[in-house]
């Protein structure tokens, strides 16, 4: 029997963060934490909690030597909404700002109309696709008949992962499973219609992965709750939802596999709008997520988890494809957009029309960042595994303006003020430290008239103005009834920090 010595450190500190509490609503708090810490003997336990907060039922994690709490509480979440919205969000994703989406799957083998090919063809029977498949394939040739043309054969992970770590995105969203089932890991709950029997003969999701985290990206895993034809699905369906043979036999497991396999930091959960959130064993599944799995600490999840959910429930909320609300929003939210306009998935036959231009990418990126979001930006890979330069362009052309202007987006927090209140075309965002408060004025057009007349901000007699990517430094006049004008002499073409869109570094403002 060993001896157990108990020693009981308290200690105090105190933070100041400007980010998201418990709920996800942006906050400029001082924290107060209690860190209590129990050391027996080769074990040690800590148990973190917010002073004053309602102490829960919980049962403290043992920390073996890799781990350390990092500052949020750790609590045990029951499965019901209320107690799971309460989860503070893993910072790593408030920072971040920037993410890539992938759709990738047996849809990139037609390549026509988008990834909803499957349903469009066979469910919706639109025209078009209809007589797509009857010009183009012999009779009878079925959907999974594209699953051996899969092929894959440019696929190179790291290769992909140089592209998105280029791009400035710190974390990635890849397709596991989409609507047609099909899935781009070898699980044993998808029985020849996985990436490793039909198709690449490959493990999409593993390869991935692992260049990823090579680059240190964070990983994240879009699943598909619902699959459009499959037997058990229907047949629940049919049962109006009061069976669940599918989430049994096919949702659960394949949710637990790929979470205690691949360890994502992300899941984004979708297909989920035709069943309610008690059919798919949402809360229960968040709440082992959130409790018990591999990813405790890290992961965060979305919102899209059962007819009513979204919007209301989750990590954070994406509330429809392409959100962008224009404005502040009380809780963590993600844009979710895609650089193909009409299709997340590739489309062999897409017009140059149809991919955003830069300049309306870097639009929406500082739009959505502004409002306290997050942006996912999408590409379609091409069947044999090829992301086509127009996507590379895109996306280095992205990180070309995040490498100048990053300060202003990474780890930002909203400012009082989202947009220009006279000058249209102009956000806002805010650093703050300890000591500091920085306001980032980024503008999508370039002024006009040598001046910038800016209604937000309130200037000091030590406001300072800079713009990011240059030592310049700009003189400015109290604006004509309130704010100010920045006086913008002329910088030679060449001599311009970036190309698309400009940050103003203003310092020590009254109003900051
Ligand atoms: C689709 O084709 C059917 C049969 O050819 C035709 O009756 C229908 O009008 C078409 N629908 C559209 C929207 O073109
Ligand atoms: C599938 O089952 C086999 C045999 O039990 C196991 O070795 C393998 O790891 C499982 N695959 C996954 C992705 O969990
Ligand atoms: C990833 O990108 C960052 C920032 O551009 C760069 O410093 C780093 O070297 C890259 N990592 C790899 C493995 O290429
Ligand atoms: C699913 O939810 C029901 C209650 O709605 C619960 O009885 C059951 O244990 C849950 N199953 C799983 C696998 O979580
Ligand atoms: C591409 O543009 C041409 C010419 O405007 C148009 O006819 C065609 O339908 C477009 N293709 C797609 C897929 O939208
Ligand atoms: C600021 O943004 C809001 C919401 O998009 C818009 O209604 C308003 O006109 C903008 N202000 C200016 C000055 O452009």
């Amino acid at each position: 029997m060993s001896v157990h010595v108990k020693v009981i450190l308290f200690a105090c500190f105190t933070s100041y963060v400007a980010s998201f509490n418990a709920q996800g609503i942006y906050k400029s708090i001082k924290t107060d934490y209690v860190v209590e810490q129990e050391a027996v003997i080769s074990n040690v336990d800590f148990k973190i909690k917010l002073k004053d907060s309602k102490p829960k039922v919980s049962s403290p994690l043992r920390f073996t030597n890799q781990q350390k709490p990092k500052g949020d509480s750790y609590e045990t979440y029951k499965p019901n909404w209320d107690d799971l919205d309460k989860r503070p969000l893993p910072t790593w994703y408030d920072e971040a700002k920037i993410g890539i989406f992938i759709h990738w799957g047996v849809f990139s083998v037609p390549s026509f109309r988008s990834e909803w090919f499957w349903w469009d063809w066979q469910g919706a029977k639109y025209n078009n696709t209809v007589d797509f498949m009857k010009k183009n394939y012999r009779p009878g040739f079925t959907y999974a008949d594209f699953a051996p043309k899969f092929t894959a054969e440019f696929f190179n992970a790291d290769q992909w992962a140089d592209i998105f770590n280029t791009s400035g995105a710190r974390y990635v969203v890849f397709t596991s499973k989409h609507h047609e089932g099909y899935t781009n890991w070898p699980s044993n709950y998808s029985f020849n219609w996985n990436s490793m029997a039909v198709g690449p003969k490959r493990d999409i999701v593993g390869e991935l992965s692992t260049a990823l985290r090579k680059r240190n990206l964070h990983v994240g895993l879009y699943h598909s709750l619902f699959e459009w034809f499959h037997p058990l699905y229907l047949q629940d369906k049919e049962n109006k939802f009061r069976t669940q043979q599918f989430v049994k036999s096919k949702t659960l497991p394949e949710l637990y596999e790929l979470v205690n396999t691949y360890k994502p930091d992300v899941i984004w959960s979708d297909g989920d709008w035709e069943a309610l959130d008690t059919y798919w064993n949402s809360t229960e599944f968040i709440a082992w997520l959130y409790n018990d799995s591999p990813v405790k600490d890290s992961v965060v999840t979305n919102d899209r988890w059962g007819s009513g959910v979204m919007c209301k429930h989750g990590g954070y909320f994406t509330c429809s494809d392409r959100y962008n609300p224009g404005k502040l929003q009380s809780r963590k939210w993600e844009n979710a957009m895609t650089i193909d306009s009409q299709s997340w998935g590739y489309r062999r036959n897409a017009n140059l029309s149809d991919y955003l231009s830069i300049e309306q990418l870097i639009d929406t990126i500082v739009e959505t960042v502004s409002c306290g979001g997050n942006i996912l930006v999408n590409v379609g890979p091409s069947h044999d595994g090829v992301i086509k330069p127009i996507f590379q362009e895109r996306l280095s052309q992205m990180g070309e303006w995040l490498k100048v202007n990053g300060e202003a987006i990474y780890s930002s927090v909203p400012w009082k003020f989202q947009n220009d209140t006279v000058t249209p075309k102009v956000w806002y965002t805010e650093r703050i430290t300890d000591t500091v408060k920085t306001v980032y004025a980024i503008i999508l057009q370039w002024p006009e008239n040598g001046a910038l007349l800016l209604g937000a901000p309130a200037p000091s007699k030590d406001t300072t103005v800079h713009m990011l990517g240059s030592d310049m430094s700009f003189t400015w006049a109290k604006g004509p009834s309130r704010g100010m004008l920045i006086k913008i002499p002329f910088i030679p073409y060449n001599q311009m920090p970036c190309k698309w869109a400009w940050t103003f570094k203003i310092s020590n403002l009254l109003n900051s």
